[in-house]
């Protein structure tokens, strides 16, 4: 698809927050293979660095010099290898003097494999924000998810953007297990071990600790995934909107006081029930909406109304 002489490559998603971003189509599909994902239907490629740079040339003529949020598109751009990562950011700094950062989905594995350097001269060249897929702290889940990665590295990718003052935004995946209640229970309790230890505090020992984003997203079935083809073939009974909100009451509950600067969102179409606040400072008030919720299950979002 062309949208004003500028190429993207159908479906195309981003994060809530980059809604008023200008899209940049820098990769097309992804290497990983997750199990739930809707991003890796697409066949791989890193476009070629001059029609990307041709678009953004061509988003300069459209839009204007103006632009302050720029986001890398598809599923995994932090795949890129940091030479080239640098020359698009750079450039786009160029054409774009207002920017104020440029954001991107980011595969922890992939942040590791930069060095403490690149991420800081990315950092520096305008990349300041990157979307990172934590979705259960839990090994033996991730292992089932096809995620290759484990919660070490996570925690470990999470410290390195502390570090290099990239801001991380990490999603996690309620109805990951399904309908069993001690599998949900293992995978929620490990997320949130993964989130405490991943707090800035455990790096950041001087100055003010960055802010950071944990979200909460529920399980959807894309057509295609493998998630949708076992849920079809009976293999794998989702969670219930009810059992989704307890997942949530028990992340919450079991965030400890190291979190903090989080802001917390559970804001995705995907979600019962839209939240917001900030770990580990409104666990309380978080923890009384979902109450609510659990007690008033007839006002959570019904199912028709979510979506990816
Ligand atoms: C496009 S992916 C990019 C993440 C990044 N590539 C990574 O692996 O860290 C963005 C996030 O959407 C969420 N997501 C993808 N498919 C989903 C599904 N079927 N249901 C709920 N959330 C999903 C996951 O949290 C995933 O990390
Ligand atoms: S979750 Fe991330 S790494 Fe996995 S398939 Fe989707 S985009 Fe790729």
């Amino acid at each position: 698809m062309n949208l004003h002489g500028i190429y993207y490559s159908e479906p195309v998603y981003r994060p809530p927050s980059e809604a008023n971003s200008l899209l940049i189509q820098v990769t097309e599909g992804c290497t990983y293979h997750c199990s739930f994902c809707f991003a890796n239907m697409k066949k791989f490629k890193i476009r070629d660095l001059d029609d990307i740079k041709k678009d953004m040339d061509t988003a300069r003529k459209v839009y204007g010099t103006d632009i302050r949020k720029m986001f890398f598109l598809d599923g995994n751009a932090m795949v890129i290898p940091y030479n080239k990562l640098l020359e698009l950011t750079s450039y786009a700094q160029l054409l774009f003097p207002k920017l104020n950062r440029i954001g991107t989905y980011a595969h922890a594995k992939d942040i590791l494999a930069k060095s403490d350097v690149e991420l800081r001269s990315l950092k520096e060249a305008g990349l300041g924000i990157v979307y990172i897929g934590i979705e259960s702290g839990n090994n033996q889940q991730l292992a089932k998810a096809g995620k290759r990665v484990t919660a070490d590295e996570i925690v470990a990718a999470f410290h390195k953007c502390f570090q290099s003052g990239i801001t991380p935004s990490g999603t996690i995946i309620l109805g990951l297990t399904g309908n069993d209640d001690k599998l949900a229970e293992q995978h929620i309790l490990d997320t949130a071990d993964l989130v405490n230890r991943a707090s800035p505090v455990h790096v950041i020992k001087e100055g003010s600790l960055p802010v950071w984003y944990i979200s909460c997203l529920a399980l959807m079935f894309p057509d295609g995934s493998d998630v949708a083809r076992d849920s079809a073939a009976g293999k794998f009974i989702p969670q219930t909107s009810i059992g989704i909100l307890r997942e949530m009451k028990l992340f919450i509950e079991n965030i400890s006081d190291d979190v903090k600067n989080c802001v917390f969102r559970s804001n995705h179409a995907s979600n019962y029930l839209p939240l917001k606040g900030r770990l580990s400072r409104d666990r309380d008030k978080i923890v009384s909406i979902i109450d609510q919720g659990l007690k008033h299950p007839e006002n959570v979002r019904p199912e028709f109304m979510r979506g990816l």
